[in-house]
């Protein structure tokens, strides 16, 4: 097991425990809330109080986040009700009418929509580049290009991008970079360690692995995290997400191989005779 690897074990069992504001409680309990009440006029104006609103965060959400944050090794994570909710928050971040994208020919389906559409008619103009064109990237940047958008491993086809080669044209052409990590996720690769900005996952996949929950996030760099913060209202988790991140340790354990889309692949089909 390498160091790396120890590091991370140990983040999903132990990060993001509040148990000494919750009684000792293992995982912080799940809080539902929306309006939070300020004990008089002085703290509502003070506007240093941990929470403010349920949609800005409860210590379930701020559980979470803390311990995606550790292992993303980013800045600070923001939970989204969806990872294409996620996907969308990102790019809404730093693009606007009149700028242009260029996203990997292999990203997730609906990623493609919200940009042959929603951006469409927002003016934000989509280029998609072949997913192992590397530093051959430079050649489709534009004076208005903000942002370059990898997926690595790419939906369906999983081709492996060069992402420093990329993030390194794009930031020579002042683009930021954001990566759709949902098929490595953050145990097998790190995109921050590797000069993206922002690394976004579809939680609702491997993180939440029961095919029970629709959950998403990003976790930005430092620099990514002020116009993060600025774009549209996200919608932070309501129930006990962290048990599940938990559970990604066991399943590494397991040796029954493990996707994206569910925890337990399956053993062998019965021998054709048991069906009879
Ligand atoms: C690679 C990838 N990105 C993003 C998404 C979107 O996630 P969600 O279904 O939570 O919106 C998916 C969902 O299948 C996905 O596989």
């Amino acid at each position: 097991m390498t160091t790396q690897q120890n590091n991370s074990d140990t983040i999903l069992t132990h990060a993001g425990r509040m148990g000494d504001d919750h009684f000792g409680a293992v995982n912080t309990p799940v809080y539902r809330a929306s309006t939070i009440l300020y004990p008089n006029l002085a703290a509502l104006e003070a506007r240093d109080a941990r929470y403010t609103y349920g949609r800005r965060g409860t210590p379930t959400s701020e559980s979470l986040e803390d311990a995606l944050t550790l292992l993303e090794g980013g800045a600070r994570t923001m939970l989204c009700p969806s990872g294409l909710n996620a996907i969308a928050l990102a790019i809404l971040s730093v693009c606007s009418h009149g700028d242009h994208l260029l996203m990997t020919d292999n990203c997730y389906g609906p990623t493609r929509s919200f940009c042959d559409r929603l951006l469409k008619r927002m003016g934000v103009e989509t280029t998609y580049y072949d997913p192992l064109i590397g530093a051959g990237i430079a050649k489709l940047m534009q004076p208005n290009t903000k942002a370059v958008f990898c997926e690595s491993p790419g939906s369906l086809t999983f081709e492996v991008q060069d992402v420093p080669a990329i993030a390194a044209v794009a930031h020579g052409h002042g683009a930021s970079v954001m990566i759709d990590n949902t098929w490595a996720t953050p145990l097998f690769f790190r995109p921050l360690d590797h000069g993206v900005d922002l690394s976004i996952h579809a939680a609702t996949k491997y993180v939440g692995g029961h095919a029970d929950v629709m959950l998403g996030y990003c976790a930005p760099w430092a620099c990514a995290f002020a116009s993060i913060r600025k774009a549209p209202p996200r919608l932070p988790a309501g129930c006990n997400r962290i048990r599940q991140l938990r559970a990604c340790f066991i399943r590494r354990l397991n040796p029954i191989p493990v996707t994206p889309y569910g925890s337990v692949i399956s053993r062998a089909p019965p021998a054709s005779s048991a069906l009879n």
